[in-house]
C-alpha cells in the first residue's frame, strides 16, 4: 500500500506523468490485446465483446454493467482442464459465481470450490454434483457444516482444530463419512498484497507446518471415525506471478505429505496446491500461461515425490481469478469531467463515472491498478492523463488511478474497464445505497442478463422501518 497521499507521488516536479510503467500510446483509441477477453475488439470507436456493441448493449441494460465474455470464460476453464491434465480443477467460486457460471464451469470439466452457504446454494441450484464440490472458510458454523455434510460435498477443507471437532460431531449425528482435506500454512511469503497473501504464518488461515499443529491436525482427522483423511491444502495467496512461491510451498507441503505416511502411517491419496494465478490488469503484468503453469508444478510435484521416494498423490488446484478475471470488463458513462490545478502547476483531469468502489473495491483496498479505453466513439484528441474516478462519497473512490485516454473524454462517453470479472461483482456493496450492477453474459452478437441489475425495492426489502410507518 502506497503510504503517500494519492495527489503526492503524481507531482514530483510540476509535471503530471503518472506510473512509470504507464507509458502514453501513440493512439488512445488502441486497445492493448493483452488486456481484454479474446472476443473483443473496436469497430469505428465502439467496443465490441462477444459480437456486441456495448453502446447498443447499453442502450438496453443501462450502465455500469459487467459484460462477461462467456466464450472466452469458457476457453480459460477449458485450457486449465488440458493443461492440467491428471489434475481435478475446482474453479474458486469467490472470485465470482452465479448460477450460469457455475453450470458454465462444470459443463468444461471442472469441479467448484465454495467457502458459503451462499456459494453451495447457488452451486446446488445450478446443478453441479455435489461430489465434486469443495468446501473452504477458516470458521465454518455447525449449520454450515450440517448442511454441506448432508448435501454430500466431496472434500470439507478444515482450518481448526475446533473444526475438526465439530465436524466429527456432525458426521456422527448424520451417520455419514466425510473426506476431509487439512489447510496447511507453509510459511511462503508470496509477492502479492499482504492482505491477498495467506501461506506465511501470521494469518488467520490452516495449520502450521512448523510449528507441528499441521500434523497433529490429521493425526485427529484420521483418528476420528466419521472423517476421511483425503489429503493437505496449500493456498498460498492471490495475484501470484513467481511461480517460485508455489515450488517452495509445494516442497514444504509435500515433506509433511511424506511425514504423515512414516509417522502416522497413513497413505493420502491427494494434495491440493489452491489458486492465486496472476492475470494481467496492466502492462506492467505478464502472466503465465496454463500449460507454463502446469509444466512448472508438475515438475516441482514430480521431482519432490521422487525425492522423498513417495507416490505421487492425485493433485488439484484451485484458479479463480485466472479463469473468470479477463473474460469480465465494467462498463461505465462518463458524468463528469474536472480539472484541478495541484502545487507545482500540474493538472490532474478527474473523470468521473456512474459506478466506483460500490461494483470494484479492488483499487481503494489493494491499491490496485487498472486499465480503461473509450468504447463508444473514436476520438483524435491526443492522448491524456487521466484518473477514472467513482461516485461514492470518499476521496479514495477511485477506479482507474492513471491511464490515457483521448484529451476530449466528455459526460456521455462509455468507458469500459477490463479484467473485472475476479473479486468485482463478488466484492461490490450498496455504500451509498448503490444499486450493484448486472453481469451481463455475450456471445456471438447475442446479450443475456444472467444477474440483473438491484433495484430500489431489493435495497429496500431488509429495511423493515417503512413497515412500521
Ligand atoms: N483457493 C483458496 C483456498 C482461496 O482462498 C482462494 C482465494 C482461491 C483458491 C482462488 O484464488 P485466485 O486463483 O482467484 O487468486 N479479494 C482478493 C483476492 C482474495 C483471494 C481469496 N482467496 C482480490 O481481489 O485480489
Amino acid at each position: 500500500m502506497s503510504p503517500t497521499h494519492e495527489a503526492g507521488w503524481a507531482h514530483a516536479d510540476g509535471a503530471l506523468r503518472g506510473p512509470g510503467w504507464l507509458e502514453p500510446p501513440d493512439d488512445a483509441n488502441a486497445l492493448m490485446p493483452s488486456l481484454w477477453s479474446a472476443n473483443t475488439h473496436k469497430v469505428d470507436g465502439d467496443l465490441v465483446v462477444g459480437g456486441v456493441s456495448l453502446p447498443e448493449l447499453v442502450a438496453n441494460v443501462n450502465t455500469p454493467a459487467y459484460v462477461l465474455d462467456e466464450a472466452d470464460l469458457r476457453a480459460r476453464a477449458r485450457a486449465f482442464r488440458d493443461a492440467f491434465t491428471g489434475y481435478d480443477v475446482y474453479y474458486a467460486g469467490k472470485a465470482f459465481l452465479c448460477t450460469s457460471v457455475a453450470r458454465w464451469i462444470t459443463e468444461e470439466g471442472l469441479s467448484l470450490d465454495v467457502c458459503s452457504d451462499g456459494e453451495l446454494t447457488v452451486a446446488l441450484r445450478a446443478g453441479v454434483d455435489p461430489a465434486r464440490i469443495g468446501y473452504h472458510g477458516n470458521t465454518k458454523t455447525e449449520v454450515e457444516l450440517r448442511r454441506a455434510v448432508a448435501e454430500g460435498v466431496g472434500r470439507i477443507v478444515v482450518d481448526s482444530f475446533e473444526e475438526i471437532a465439530r465436524l466429527e460431531r456432525v458426521a456422527a449425528s448424520l451417520d455419514r463419512t466425510q473426506p476431509v482435506m487439512v489447510r496447511v500454512t507453509a510459511g511462503v511469503e508470496a509477492h502479492t498484497h499482504e492482505y491477498i497473501a495467506t501461506a506465511h504464518e501470521d494469518q488467520k488461515f490452516g495449520f502450521s507446518i512448523t510449528s507441528g499443529d499441521a500434523l497433529e491436525a490429521v493425526r485427529r482427522v484420521v483418528a476420528a471415525p466419521g472423517l476421511e483423511m483425503l489429503g493437505l491444502h496449500s493456498h498460498i495467496g492471490s495475484q501470484i506471478f513467481d511461480t517460485s512461491g508455489f515450488e517452495v510451498a509445494a516442497r514444504r507441503v509435500l515433506a509433511l505429505h511424506a511425514k504423515v505416511g512414516v509417522e502416522l502411517g497413513v497413505r493420502m491419496p491427494e494434495l491440493d496446491l489452491g489458486g492465486g494465478f496472476g492475470i494481467a490488469y496492466t502492462t506492467q503484468d505478464d502472466p503465465s500461461e496454463p500449460a507454463e503453469l502446469a509444466a512448472a508444478m508438475s515438475e516441482i510435484v514430480e521431482h519432490e515425490c521422487r525425492a522423498l521416494g513417495i507416490e505421487q498423490p492425485h493433485v488439484s488446484i484451485e484458479p479463480g481469478r485466472a479463469i473468470v478475471g479477463p473474460a469480465v470488463c465494467t462498463v461505465y458513462t462518463v458524468g463528469t469531467v474536472k480539472r484541478v490545478e495541484l502545487d507545482g502547476g500540474a493538472v490532474r483531469t478527474y473523470v468521473s463515472v456512474d459506478g466506483g468502489m460500490s461494483d470494484n473495491i479492488r483499487t481503494a483496498l489493494y491499491d490496485a491498478d487498472y486499465s480503461c479505453t473509450l468504447a463508444s466513439r473514436h476520438s483524435d484528441a491526443p492522448p491524456a492523463l487521466a484518473r477514472v474516478v467513482g461516485k461514492h462519497c470518499e476521496a479514495g473512490d477511485i477506479v482507474v488511478k492513471d491511464e490515457f485516454l483521448p484529451a476530449d473524454v466528455r459526460p456521455g462517453d462509455l468507458l469500459a474497464v477490463p479484467s473485472t470479472g475476479a473479486y468485482c461483482r463478488s466484492m461490490a456493496s450498496n455504500y451509498n445505497h448503490a444499486l450493484r450492477p448486472p453481469v451481463v453474459a455475450v456471445r456471438d452478437g447475442v446479450a443475456t442478463t444472467i444477474v440483473r441489475r438491484e433495484t430500489v425495492d431489493d435495497l429496500l426489502a431488509t429495511d423493515l422501518g417503512a413497515s412500521e410507518l
